[in-house]
């Protein structure tokens, strides 16, 4: 399996969010203040957190729904600014740590453990925010489903901000492959594993992350799919949803659209 250039948007066999390992990791990752693996760095978050509330303030904008909030950085903050924050999730672990950190701080934030892809609300909130690039590691298809899902979810008026890499990051992904020993155990397995990985890249703008974990009990493979977008693209994505109305930029800073920026940002807006 692991010698053969994979379908596009195959899947992996396991759902690495709530593997006992791996979701260990990927919180440690989320929580790291200086590392951009799984969240941003915490300054750009911050930055991130003051613009939305700048230009989309809770005052008319109070019911946000954080999609894919993970350990919750940008929900607590946004909780903070005075927003009434539903954050949303698949990984348990990462919603439990959201729910304790909440509870520590007596922030009322709701959480829910829930595939985004499967949630259902009409007309319940002002914003919504799917940060971090998330959107771009979906199917075709199920990036349809998710942005026909959250206009559904927002009032009228209401608004999503959302980002996606762009073709620099596309342009610059290279065709490699490589393996290494893992001795100690690592992101993949606590056990000492050997790990082959292959990046590819596939027609429409989609790369491919591909590790196989080969340990002593066996071999898992992983996928990581991602599509890198023009503008125009995203754009057409987004009025396929029904969303009308449109502003550009080049990240969730509000940092000015450029082409030669490696993410685009968008706030689009449910305007009937
Ligand atoms: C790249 S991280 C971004 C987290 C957060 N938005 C941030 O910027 O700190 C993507 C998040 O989406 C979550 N996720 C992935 N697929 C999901 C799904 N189908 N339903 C709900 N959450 C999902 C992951 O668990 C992870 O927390």
């Amino acid at each position: 399996m692991c010698l053969e250039r994979p379908a596009l948007y195959q899947q992996s066999e396991v759902n690495f969010w709530n593997d006992k390992h791996i979701s260990k990791q990927m919180l440690a990752a989320h929580l790291n203040p200086d590392f951009d693996g799984a969240s941003r760095k915490l300054c750009f978050i911050d930055r991130s957190v003051k613009w939305i509330a700048e230009t989309i303030p809770f005052s008319n904008h109070p019911r946000l729904l954080d999609i894919g909030c993970g350990p919750g950085l940008y929900a607590e903050r946004f909780c903070k600014m005075g927003y009434t924050v539903t954050g949303l999730d698949f990984s348990r672990r990462s919603i439990e740590y959201a729910k304790d950190s909440a509870d520590r701080q007596d922030l009322d934030i709701t959480y829910i453990y829930q595939d985004y892809l499967k949630m259902n609300y009409s007309n319940m909130f002002d914003l919504a925010t799917f940060i971090y690039c998330d959107y771009g590691a979906l199917s075709t298809k199920n990036r349809a489903i998710i942005l026909r899902k959250i206009y559904q979810t927002l009032k009228i008026g209401g608004k999503l901000v959302l980002d996606v890499f762009s073709m620099v990051k596309y342009n610059d992904f290279e065709e490699i492959k490589t393996w290494n020993v893992h001795e100690h155990g690592g992101f993949w397995s606590a056990e000492k594993y050997l790990s082959l990985k292959a990046q590819y890249k596939y027609p429409d703008n989609v790369t491919l992350e591909q590790t196989a974990v080969i340990t002593n009990s066996g071999i898992r493979e992983y996928c990581i799919w991602n599509c890198c977008f023009t503008l125009e693209i995203l754009l057409k994505e987004a009025s396929e949803a029904g969303f009308g109305k449109f502003e550009v930029f080049s990240d969730v800073t509000g940092k000015s659209y450029t082409e030669n920026s490696p993410t685009i940002a968008v706030v689009l807006e449910k305007s009937s």
